[in-house]
């Protein structure tokens, strides 16, 4: 079965195309264009003008790369959920089209189980917690019970929007995660920040007005380095105690800030001191893409879902434990 998919929930628009034969996933084009404003946050109308521009020439060089007649498509699967809404109606308007177009089914995929998804089948790890952090996201998420749970969540803005909104403050052009990555191999200095673990729950807001605070007297190599050991040391600890209470043995990266080294490093040796193993995909599957969207549709297209035209209307606030999970 080969599937086609829309990732539209944020600054990225992706389109993958990927086909599965018994157990593997093999990704056939993996596509992706990202908004960067020029000043501020995302702006969630800009950002879809920005999708709705350039879904005709991606879809284009994805079918190129892909290789695959546009009637060879079996699925068309599409991002539903949760997200920016207008970002979110961008991707489903494109999806039910083509649907439309090539009367083929539709599936409505929930974001956050396809980085999940995706990890899993790249990977080879079975039953892992999934450490999910995004710009917009930070969650800890493993499978229990019949559904995909969060154990853990940020109270206030995702790890990647924190470093993002250093960044900013700093300078930094969008995204800033990765510059931060680099300033911080060059600190030496730990400066205290709060840490802020609350039960299972992490916050992120109070660290960033703390690194702002500390700008004027700290260098910013110092200021990065605390900020990353600071908010990876807390997310390490949540993910830890997931790993502690669903007795899993496996944890999995997914989302841009897991392209940082130093958060696979803390992770890693914390799965390894208690026997656990840590995966993470390649990173351009850790991001946003088309791929995992794809992916997570033929999962659930197989085992019997499909979302009828009627029932595509996009879910900005859509929960990981509200999708039902025949394929596990
Ligand atoms: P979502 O919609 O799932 O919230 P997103 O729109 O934020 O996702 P992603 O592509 O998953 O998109 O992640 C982007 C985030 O990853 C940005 O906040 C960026 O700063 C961060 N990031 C990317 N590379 C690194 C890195 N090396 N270190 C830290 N953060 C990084
Ligand atoms: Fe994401």
């Amino acid at each position: 079965m080969i599937s086609l998919g829309i990732e539209g929930t944020a600054h990225t628009i992706g389109i993958g195309i990927v086909e599965r034969d018994r157990e593997n996933c093999t990704i056939l084009a993996n596509c992706s264009r990202m908004y960067r404003p020029e000043k501020g946050g995302i702006h969630p109308r800009e950002a879809a003008n920005h999708h709705a521009h350039h879904l005709p020439s991606l879809l284009r060089q994805a079918m190129d790369e892909s290789g695959v007649p546009i009637e060879d498509i079996d699925l068309i699967s599409f991002s539903i959920g949760p997200g920016l809404g207008p970002c979110l109606r961008t991707a489903a308007t494109a999806a039910r089209t083509l649907s439309l177009l090539l009367k083929k089914p539709l599936v409505g995929v929930n974001h956050c189980i396809a980085h999940l998804e995706i990890g899993r089948v790249m990977t080879g790890c079975t039953d892992p917690v999934l450490l999910y952090v995004s710009g917009g996201n930070t969650q800890v998420i493993a499978f229990m019970e019949g559904k995909y749970r969060v154990f853990g969540e940020t109270l206030d803005i995702g790890i990647g929007n924190c470093l993002d909104k250093f960044g900013r403050a700093i300078g930094l052009s969008f995204p800033a995660g990765p510059e931060i990555e680099k300033l911080a191999k060059e600190g030496k200095h730990y400066c205290s920040l709060p840490y802020s673990v609350k039960g299972m729950d992490v916050a992120f807001s109070g660290i960033l007005t703390a690194c702002l605070h500390l700008m004027k007297k700290e260098r910013m190599e110092d200021i990065c380095y605390s900020l990353q050991e600071t908010c990876f040391c807390m997310l390490a600890e949540v993910a830890e105690r997931a790993m502690a209470h669903t007795e899993k043995e496996e944890i999995l990266l997914g989302g841009g800030v897991a392209c940082n080294r130093r958060l696979r490093d803390i992770v890693t040796t914390m799965a390894e001191e208690r026997g656990a193993k840590c995966f993470s995909p390649p990173d351009e599957l850790l991001v946003d893409n088309g791929a995992m969207i794809a992916w997570t549709g033929i999962l659930m297209h197989e085992s019997g879902i499909t979302t009828e035209l009627a029932e595509t209307k996009v879910k900005q606030n859509y929960r990981t434990d509200e999708v039902d999970v025949p394929w596990r």
